[in-house]
């Protein structure tokens, strides 16, 4: 099998996060490195190894030997550099958030599509293990109630792209939110923490509490709760359990991951086993997602419409936190002409 060769936009946490991770993925490998700052591109190819080092990622378009791209410099500058991706005719791995308006991650979407490229975004969780087993244990759950610590535009979209894309199944009909700025954080959105409640077309509901930087260390950052008919299922530890309860039986401790925490202290000399094969945020399962995307030429399963789509659904939850109005979502996404993404 050809290796497939990628070039690695963003030479900062994730990108460190994604190169090693890369080393675990079957016939994939990083070779060239840019960075805004070029002294941090040329430290990876010093740390990681690889071809060269740029201060311009364009170099990496023009490399007619590279595959694909890694981009991760954050949603203000990834929508300019997937499009210039895309023009070039590179596969693309790009960090959530996609974009900062819907307009801008539209414009991205349509040029990924009219390029043919494959793209994924980062939105790993839900590739974990623990979700996927979830997902497996309540297909169709009821009622989902899901809370996270820190910033919306950092974290909401993880979540609530679980909620849409993964745990509820209908389309969704109507957002209701209240919230407010009370952390000081995310002074350009209209609220920093917020609670709102989601309706699908077959009358299940999620609610879902963003709550600034207040933080349960017994929950870690997020966790989820499904409830269906005649049982729960717990998501906690930022999704290292997940736990099945029914009315009747003790919990049944359904998965538990057990390596080290990447949040620990000792955290660096563990970082490649904690979130490569071995991992639970589902960070090495979506490189080696895209890669088989390409050699299958199929769609990876976290595409840019699902990237468009939770951008969509965080401004209908901000949409209501202003207006203090319920939104008709098909009304509200009408605007753009843009629908909700096939599951
Ligand atoms: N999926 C996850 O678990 C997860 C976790 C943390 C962060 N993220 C996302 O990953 C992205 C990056 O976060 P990070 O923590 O690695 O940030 P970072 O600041 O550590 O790294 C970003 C790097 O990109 C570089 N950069 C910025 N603009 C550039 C440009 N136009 N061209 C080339 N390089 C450029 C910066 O110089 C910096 O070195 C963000 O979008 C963030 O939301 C995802």
């Amino acid at each position: 099998m050809k290796a497939l060769r990628f070039g690695c936009i963003g030479c900062g946490g994730m990108g460190t996060l994604h190169v090693l991770n890369s080393k675990y993925a079957p016939g994939m490998e990083v070779v060239a490195y840019a960075d805004a700052v070029e002294e941090r591109a040329r430290k990876f190819l010093a740390d990681f190894g690889g071809e060269y080092a740029t201060g311009d990622a364009s170099r990496l378009f023009a490399d007619a030997s590279l595959d694909g791209v890694l981009i991760q410099t954050g949603e203000r500058h990834h929508p300019a550099l997937g499009i210039a991706a895309a023009r070039a005719g590179k596969h693309i791995f790009m960090e959530k958030p996609i974009a900062v308006t819907v307009e801008e991650a539209l414009e991205l979407e349509n040029e990924v599509r009219k390029a043919s490229v494959k793209y994924l975004i980062g939105l790993c969780n839900r590739l974990a293990p623990a979700v996927l087993r979830a997902k497996e244990l309540l297909p169709d759950p009821w009622i989902t109630f899901g809370q996270c610590t820190d910033t919306v535009s950092g974290q909401a979209c993880h979540n609530l792209d679980l909620i849409v894309h993964q745990f509820h199944d209908a389309p969704l009909v109507s957002v209701y939110a209240t919230g407010g700025h009370y952390y000081g954080l995310d002074g350009h959105l209209p609220a920093d923490s917020f609670i709102a409640t989601l309706r699908f077309a077959d009358g299940s509901q999620a609610c879902y509490i963003q709550h600034g930087r207040a933080y349960n260390a017994l929950m870690s950052k997020y966790s989820f709760q499904l409830f269906g008919q005649d049982k729960c299922v717990y998501l906690s530890k930022r999704f290292k359990e997940c736990h099945l309860s029914t009315a009747l039986a003790a919990p049944d401790f359904s998965t538990i991951f057990s390596g080290p925490d990447f949040s620990s202290p000792d955290a660096k000399s563990h970082f490649k086993d904690v979130r490569g094969p071995h991992g639970y945020m589902g960070h090495y399962d979506e490189l080696a997602a895209l890669c088989q995307a390409i050699r299958q030429d199929t769609d990876p399963p976290m595409t840019v419409e699902h990237g468009r789509h939770v951008l969509q659904v965080e401004k209908a939850i901000f949409e209501s936190v202003t207006t203090g109005q319920i939104v008709d979502y098909g009304e509200f996404l009408a605007r753009w002409g843009a629908g909700q993404p096939k599951r």
